[in-house]
């Protein structure tokens, strides 16, 4: 795997001189070429029109999709483009078909808005929602996982495949070989994967994948993509529909797209899309391998550096970890630390029980602080952020 020029990459990330960004798992800092994309169609609609700014740029905006599938290994025609993540996956979920006494298998990584959305169509459905334990890893348990899959009334498999509250990567291929030889539903939360890890469809078996493209994907907020395997796609009825999505062919009739544009609906931001788009190349232009090699050392290094510090406990679980680390200060609520942070100048998230219910509060915790390393990420900034760390847990 080459190595990432980590120079030129920060010279072409006007944030890196502002801020020390741990945060790339909440929205990263753009790139120039995803501010130049954004901006310049931006110009272009104020100087032209919206619509025809969009007809000037229809072979770009195409081309967002080609550069999705081609991160993904899918086809242009099982992609859709959306605002968020959660957008893409609830369009697709929401589409499968499910009845009382239908099996939904989720596990402890589960994301709030996945589970909250699971618990709605069980209300609405009267489905039954499944959750599968963790290894001794602390990621989903594949032996626990293939029982229920082998279940006769499974319909829907849900893996996150990073979470959003640790860095923790989920065995999504080996669920997928087992949802694939039991024809189940395989639905893949890659939110916190895409962007810093190899995403795959094929190799991960899935038949249903959402990102968003302000994370690692260092995207503009607003974006985000689902894809839906092809040979699925023509069965499900999306829950909402427009005349983007569906064509009002008779009065009385409609008929739906026969790609995953279905999932779409008319209004959208062209510039975000040549955003994500231009991020996806960016992305593919370092190469998703070399990022993903970079971040585990440094996301490793930063561990290391925690660890070491008096009071301060690391909270990432799984075989293999990736770029997101958490931890806390004994003491010191998750909040107050992320705060005092942002005041030196460090920006972190906080990962809160509520998003995480099915794993921070079975682990015993109420909240973590996340820090995000990314490729940009230096040495420096890792030993800078330990020295702050090691300040805040001293002024206890
Ligand atoms: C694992 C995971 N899934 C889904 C989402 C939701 O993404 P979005 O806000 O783009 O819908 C997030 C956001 O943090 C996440 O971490």
């Amino acid at each position: 795997v080459p190595a990432i020029d980590v120079d030129h990459a920060r010279a072409l990330t006007p944030g890196c001189e502002h801020i020390l960004h741990l945060n790339h798992a909440g929205s990263s800092l753009a790139p120039q070429p995803v501010l130049d994309a954004v901006i310049g169609h931006l110009r272009l609609e104020a100087e032209v029109g919206g619509y025809e700014a969009a007809a000037q740029e229809a072979t770009r905006t195409d081309g967002v999709y080609e550069a999705v599938a081609r991160l993904l290994g899918a086809s242009k025609d099982e992609i859709a483009l959306t605002d968020s993540s959660t957008r893409g996956w609830q369009a697709a979920v929401l589409s499968l078909p499910l009845g009382p006494g239908d099996r939904v298998i989720t596990m402890r990584a589960e994301y709030a808005a996945n589970a909250i959305t699971f618990l709605q169509l069980q209300r609405r459905t009267g489905c039954e929602l499944v959750l599968v334990e963790d290894d001794e890893h602390g990621q989903l348990d594949v032996v626990a996982m293939a029982r229920e899959i082998a279940h006769p009334r499974t319909r829907i498999v849900s893996v996150v495949h990073v979470p959003t509250q640790g860095g923790l990567v989920n065995p999504v291929a080996d669920v997928g070989a087992l949802c694939r030889a039991a024809g189940v539903t395989f639905v893949v939360d890659a939110c916190q994967a895409v962007g810093q890890l190899p995403v795959d469809v094929g190799a991960i078996g899935c038949d249903v994948l959402a990102g968003a493209g302000r994370k690692f994907l260092r995207g503009p907020r607003g974006t985000g993509f689902l894809y839906v395997r092809g040979s699925l796609l023509e069965h499900l009825e999306p829950l909402a529909v427009d005349l983007h999505s569906a064509e009002w062919t008779t009065t009385d009739t409609y008929e739906l797209r026969d790609d995953a544009r279905r999932f779409e609906l008319f209004e959208h931001s062209p510039a975000l899309r040549l955003g994500l788009g231009a991020a996806i190349e960016h992305a593919l232009g370092w190469g998703i391998d070399a990022i993903a090699a970079r971040n585990a050392i440094l996301a490793e290094g930063l561990r290391d550096r925690l660890r070491a510090i008096p009071g301060v406990s690391v909270h990432d679980q799984g075989e293999y970890r990736c770029a997101i680390t958490t931890f806390r200060v004994d003491g010191l609520p998750a909040a107050a630390v992320a705060d005092e942070l942002r005041r030196r100048g460090v920006n972190v998230s906080v990962s809160v029980a509520s998003w995480a219910r099915y794993d921070l509060p079975h682990r015993g915790l109420d909240a973590l602080v996340r820090a995000s390393v990314h490729y940009i990420t230096t040495d420096e900034e890792l030993d800078r952020m330990a020295e702050d760390v090691a300040h805040v847990a001293s002024a206890r």
